[in-house]
């Protein structure tokens, strides 16, 4: 077990644990908008993750209004387009609906891209600093009470999906973000520390 009464030298240490231990993912909005200062708030808290040999590979994008209808549309043909030929009418428009849905339902998207360097050694590590860096923002984000869920369905793959999100083809969507006020707060679920920590003699 872990003592948390082990008082810690930094006066932080209280406030980012709990921030740490609380924050979760979200996936369930108010429809209340996010206010841009704090969208700006977080996405700035990015900037100032580790990043090996200063690359700053990150790259952010709001996804406007007019953007994220678009996504949206095109989400949805993707979904249309991978359903059985036979499939009813009723299918398709559930398909339709929820692909739609799964995009407008979001008070806030943000693409979080990575500038693709040539060298691989270096594509790895800032794919690594990129990960830092989304964790700042959804923590950054928790701390101003917002939820923010990382998804990496195959929408941040997708051509057209990139396109109407303004993603030039030399970066590679690391994940949408999306961010709002939460509706419901999963429960935690981690395995006990034991099981994941060894100790060398
Ligand atoms: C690289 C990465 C990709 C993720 N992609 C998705 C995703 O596509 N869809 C999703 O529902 N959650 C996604 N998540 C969120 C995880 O499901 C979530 O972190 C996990 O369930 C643990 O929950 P917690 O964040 O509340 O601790 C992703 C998380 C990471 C780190």
């Amino acid at each position: 077990m872990i003592d948390n009464e082990v008082h810690s030298r930094s006066p932080h240490a209280d406030a980012l644990f709990d921030l740490l231990r609380s924050r979760r993912s979200v996936f369930d909005f108010l429809p209340d908008p996010v206010p841009d200062v704090l969208l700006e708030r977080a996405i700035d808290a990015g900037r100032f993750a580790p990043n090996h040999k200063l690359t700053e590979p990150w790259r952010f994008t709001i996804i406007g209004p007019e953007a994220k209808q678009d996504i949206a549309a095109a989400w949805s043909e993707v979904k249309q387009r991978k359903l059985p030929a036979e499939a009813s009418e009723e299918r398709r428009d559930q398909a339709r609906t929820a692909a739609r849905e799964k995009w407008m339902s979001k008070p806030a998207v943000v693409a979080v891209s990575q500038a693709l360097d040539d060298d691989p050694a270096r594509r790895e590590e800032d794919y690594a600093a990129i990960a830092c860096a989304i964790q700042n923002i959804q923590l950054a984000a928790w701390a101003l009470g917002l939820g923010c869920q990382w998804s990496t369905t195959a929408a941040t793959r997708d051509p057209e999906v990139m396109r109407r999100a303004s993603i030039p083809k030399s970066e590679r969507v690391v994940g949408f973000l999306f961010l709002g006020y939460a509706a419901a707060v999963p429960e935690a679920q981690r395995k006990p520390l034991e099981e994941v920590l060894r100790r060398t003699p």
